[in-house]
């Protein structure tokens, strides 16, 4: 048996008994001082806990618990989270700042991969999802951004009536809780819009109290070149550089994850969280609604193996992510027929959208040696001490465990690239040869890109970002990736086996605007770190070096290096259903009566912008939809 979730001093044993008694403490539900947590390793049947959910979330993710805490505020539903993961707030690589990153390829990141992508010399490339409670917020940078508001307007004009900044607004600022800078050193030149920013969500943002004095040379380099600061990341306004707050709640040093939203909302006995539990498909009832398929509930598989049905007297609502929701779909007969007719499995709707239209942000990184002294996160595998000493200070709330990403640049095409590169770039834009990019999105990203939107974003990380080759010395790695690809990719099963991952194809450089993009970008990074600013701390070069000089060449190593920045969406876009949509814009999977997807792969068209943000303020959104 495991111990289930403890929280604030409760350490609350589940047991057959105490799922039997679940109907009774919903009626008294105001005794109950948190939301039941339950483990599908014990096995339990469900329909002893409750004959029917209203409401049955798949995925405990970013979304998924932000959702399912906002429906649970009305004490007459019930609502059921189902996550394959387990519970991560005690794992330190989940909570301290700084080891951001240390998760990846741990039991808690789903370790998917793509497939061979042709476009970029057949390389597979590693795709990290979060798995367990949080979701994606267990394991990502915890930068929090949001995009501009033209991005919004332009999803909302492709059929996302109510997406568009000024609407979505509220939901951003009801998820988030900003702690202005303490104005200690590292900090009193970090701005913010206290007018777009929460005072009261679940979500903390803050700006930590530690900042590399590289990381500072970098802002500074930017800003010699001319580009204004953007004084916060979730106004709306993003063109420039910013010092941007990251989930981190400040009273603790700690990472803030969805699960932040279970602990804010104190009394929540009518929800209830299962972890460890798989959920293999949808369950359909045999009578339509006009036409339309009912979800009657979800399967799930847990410890044991066993397949248990669980009914759903509301709505089934997906949040399993870009990634599985797509899966979830097509396993359970939603999609393309071209996909599902092949494996033998029955058309329920036919939906060509599901799992197409992909879109991320291909990211290339340049990586530079610090010189001797100068401290990184490298340093913590290198050197004993700095480890032991950077652990104390972190005991303390002090330190370089406090912090991940701090300065960002986004930029748009006229302050990154020459009037001849923006030249080029439109003219590869409208070469771009992709069936299921429409002539709509491709009108609707030049039009961001003309109009001054960023075409690409620079964040320097501080430690070796890369593929081997890193030895016992600190870094600086200057990322960069493309904002508004129109490479298109997809997720579709290729099995009807729930456990084996999705066929993942980015599509990466598809787009030859992409290759050019990036390949510029890493000029721009190089002849950034030559400034005196940031060069007072650079060595050497070490990604690419010295044998890449030539466009030519840097479009090669942009072949040879090009990943993800984790940024997946549309694979469930909201778009109408006859410009290939999956949902609509009350997020309901056209063809059910009662089946919503909410998550990131709803997103049509991408946003300059990290996605946690968007993730929650789609999942308050959904709830204010549904209630
Ligand atoms: C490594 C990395 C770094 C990132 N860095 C940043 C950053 O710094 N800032 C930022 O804003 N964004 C960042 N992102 C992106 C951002 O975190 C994600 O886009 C966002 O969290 C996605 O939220 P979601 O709700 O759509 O999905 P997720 O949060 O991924 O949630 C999906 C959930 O569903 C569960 N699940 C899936 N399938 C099933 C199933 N069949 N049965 C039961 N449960 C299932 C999963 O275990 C998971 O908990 C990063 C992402 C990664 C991977
Ligand atoms: C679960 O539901 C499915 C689909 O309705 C059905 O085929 C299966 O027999 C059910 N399984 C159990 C264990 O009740
Ligand atoms: C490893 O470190 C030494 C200096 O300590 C340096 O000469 C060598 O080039 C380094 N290699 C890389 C990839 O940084
Ligand atoms: C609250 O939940 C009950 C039970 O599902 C439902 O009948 C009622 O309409 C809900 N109220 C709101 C405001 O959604």
């Amino acid at each position: 048996m495991r111990f289930p979730y403890s929280k604030q001093g409760h350490l609350r044993f589940v047991t057959p008994l105490l799922v039997s008694l679940f109907l009774a403490l919903h009626q008294l539900q105001h005794t109950l001082a948190s939301p039941l947590y339950l483990d599908a390793v014990l096995s339990l049947d469900l329909e002893e806990l409750a004959p029917a959910f209203d409401f049955i979330v798949v995925g405990g993710g970013t979304a998924g618990l932000a959702v399912a805490s906002r429906l649970a505020t009305n004490l007459s539903s019930t609502v059921l989270v189902i996550e394959a993961g387990s519970n991560q707030e005690d794992n330190p690589g989940v909570f301290t700042p700084g080891l951001a990153g240390s998760t990846i390829g741990s039991p808690i990141d789903w370790s998917f991969n793509t497939v061979p992508q042709t476009q970029a010399n057949g390389r597979v490339i590693n795709y990290p999802r979060g798995k367990g409670l949080g979701g994606s917020s267990l394991i990502n940078f915890q930068a929090y951004t949001r995009g501009c508001a033209a991005e919004y307007a332009a999803w909302a004009s492709l059929g996302g009536s109510g997406w568009d900044w000024n609407s979505l607004k509220v939901y951003f600022k009801k998820s988030g809780k900003l702690h202005p800078p303490t104005g200690n050193s590292q900090n009193e030149h970090v701005d913010y819009d206290s007018t777009a920013n929460g005072a009261s969500g679940p979500i903390d943002q803050s700006f930590p109290p530690y900042m590399a004095e590289q990381l500072a040379g970098w802002h500074q380099a930017v800003l010699s070149l001319s580009i204004p600061i953007a004084k916060d990341q979730g106004n709306g306004k993003n063109v420039g550089v910013s010092y941007i707050a990251s989930t981190i709640d400040p009273s603790v040093h700690r990472r803030r994850t969805s699960v932040g939203y279970l602990e804010d909302n104190a009394i929540q006995p009518n929800l209830v969280v299962l972890t460890n539990a798989h959920v293999t498909r949808i369950n359909w009832s045999p009578l339509k609604v006009y036409g339309n398929v009912v979800a009657s509930g979800v399967t799930f598989v847990g410890g044991d193996g066993l397949p248990i049905n669980v009914t759903a007297s509301r709505e089934v609502i997906l949040s399993a992510g870009s990634v599985q929701t797509p899966q979830l779909l097509e396993l359970s007969g939603v999609g393309d027929p071209a996909i599902l007719t092949p494996l033998g499995i029955p058309v329920v709707v036919n939906l060509p959208g599901v799992g197409a239209n992909m879109q991320d942000h291909p990211m290339a990184i340049n990586i530079y040696r610090l010189k001797p002294g100068i401290d990184s996160l490298d340093n913590l595998l290198n050197d004993p001490i700095f480890l032991a000493t950077s652990l104390a200070e972190y005991a303390v709330g002090e330190g370089i465990l406090t912090d991940f990403v701090y300065p960002v640049a986004f930029l748009s095409s006229s302050q990154f690239l020459s009037t001849a590169d923006q030249q080029t770039t439109f003219n590869l834009l409208s070469a771009s040869n992709n069936p299921w990019l429409s002539s709509k999105q491709l009108a609707a990203t030049a039009g961001l890109l003309t109009g001054g939107s960023p075409i690409i974003e620079f964040v320097p990380a501080n430690a070796f970002f890369g593929d081997g080759s890193r030895n016992g010395s600190s870094y600086i790695s200057l990322a960069a990736a493309v904002q508004h690809s129109l490479s298109r990719g997809t997720i579709h099963i290729s099995s009807t086996n729930p456990f084996n991952p999705p066929n993942i194809n980015p599509k990466y450089l598809q787009s030859p605007a992409d290759q050019f993009l990036l390949a510029k970008a890493g000029q721009w990074n190089r002849q950034l770190a030559a400034l005196a600013p940031l060069a007072q701390y650079i060595d050497t070069e070490v990604v690419p070096g010295p044998l890449v000089q030539s466009q030519a060449d840097w479009e090669a190593w942009v072949k040879a290096t090009v990943s993800t920045e984790f940024h997946a969406i549309g694979t469930a876009s909201m778009l109408p259903r006859a410009d290939k949509g999956v949902v609509d814009n009350c997020l309901k999977v056209y063809g059910t009566t009662n089946v919503r997807v909410v998550d990131v792969s709803v997103v049509p068209l991408h946003l300059s912008s990290h996605m946690q943000a968007i993730a929650y303020a789609i999942a308050e959104r959904a709830a204010d939809l549904i209630l």
